[in-house]
């Protein structure tokens, strides 16, 4: 018997990085899984290497016609949705003299309304069906402080660990577990993003961030998507029934709280 065993999956932004060895970690432990992602033809490539374990669904967070047809377009391949995780997000990264409006505008729609509508889309249909769920969201370090060069992230990460809170005391009451994952430094794609920004805003060389990052951690380097992958799996386990409205740090040691 393994973990998740019958279970139908929801995870945004799946076609690489995290999302993706969240999709895997669920498929090993017996999850049928949606990769939802904007990059289609990845999430493609991804869902066909995963057999019929998997499917990929086309879904821009950011527009509500698109994450319900999500949600319709699981619930018909798969009959139901137990598990949500809403994972898709962009970093963005200004000195507060230069954010502009745009930036800030379509960081908070995919991070922070992304995250609110898809939970509430998929939380419809939870409570329709009745039986309860489980639903994950990715906040971050970068939720806990602010810092300098990186405002209007950390403040949508934030937002994403209050969101988790009311939600889960909105939604315990359908048996809909509502909790966060907040990584620390995740190298992949990401972070090379991450890395080529403090490049140009801090004149460093390319790969020197993430170096200097990675010795920070008390574990000793950056972390990899598959050391997010327990806690994504417990979270959607019958061993978590009880959790809820909590956001648990996988950094490595980075934040204690
Ligand atoms: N990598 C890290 O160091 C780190 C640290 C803390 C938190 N996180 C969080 O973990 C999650 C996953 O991070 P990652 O490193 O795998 O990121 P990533 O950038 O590698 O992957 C994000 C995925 O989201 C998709 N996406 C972007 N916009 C979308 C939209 N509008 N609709 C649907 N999909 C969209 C992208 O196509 C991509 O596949 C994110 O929420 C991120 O903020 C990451």
């Amino acid at each position: 018997m393994k973990r998740l065993d019958g279970k139908i999956a929801l995870i945004t932004g799946a076609a690489r990085g995290i999302g993706l060895a969240f999709a895997h970690a669920y498929i090993r432990e017996g999850a049928r899984v949606a990769i939802a992602d904007i990059d289609i033809a990845r999430a493609r490539s991804e869902a066909a290497s995963l057999g019929d374990a998997a499917i990929a669904v086309e879904m821009d967070v950011t527009r509500q016609d698109s994450i319900e047809a999500a949600v319709s377009t699981t619930v018909a391949h798969f009959g139901q949705i137990d598990i949500l995780i809403n994972n898709a997000a962009i970093f963005t990264a200004a000195p507060i003299a230069e954010i502009t409006r745009e930036d800030y505008a379509r960081c908070f729609d995919i991070n922070v309304a992304g995250t609110l509508f898809t939970m509430q889309a998929v939380a419809r249909h939870m409570i329709t069906r009745g039986g309860g769920g489980r639903i994950i969201n990715m906040a971050s370090q970068a939720g806990r402080r602010g810092e300098p060069l990186v405002a209007v992230y950390c403040a949508s990460k934030a937002a994403i660990i209050s969101l988790t809170q009311s939600a889960a005391l909105n939604l315990v009451q359908y048996g809909i577990n509502v909790n966060a994952i907040a990584p620390g430094v995740v190298d992949g794609e990401h972070w090379d993003g991450v890395d080529a920004f403090f490049a140009q805003y801090e004149g460093k060389a390319p790969g020197q961030k993430k170096r200097e990052v990675g010795e920070s951690v008390p574990y000793g380097r950056m972390g990899r998507a598959e050391d997010l992958t327990g806690m994504a799996v417990f979270l959607a386990s019958a061993e978590a029934k009880y959790i809820l409205a909590q956001t648990y740090n996988v950094d490595g040691g980075q934040w204690m709280s």
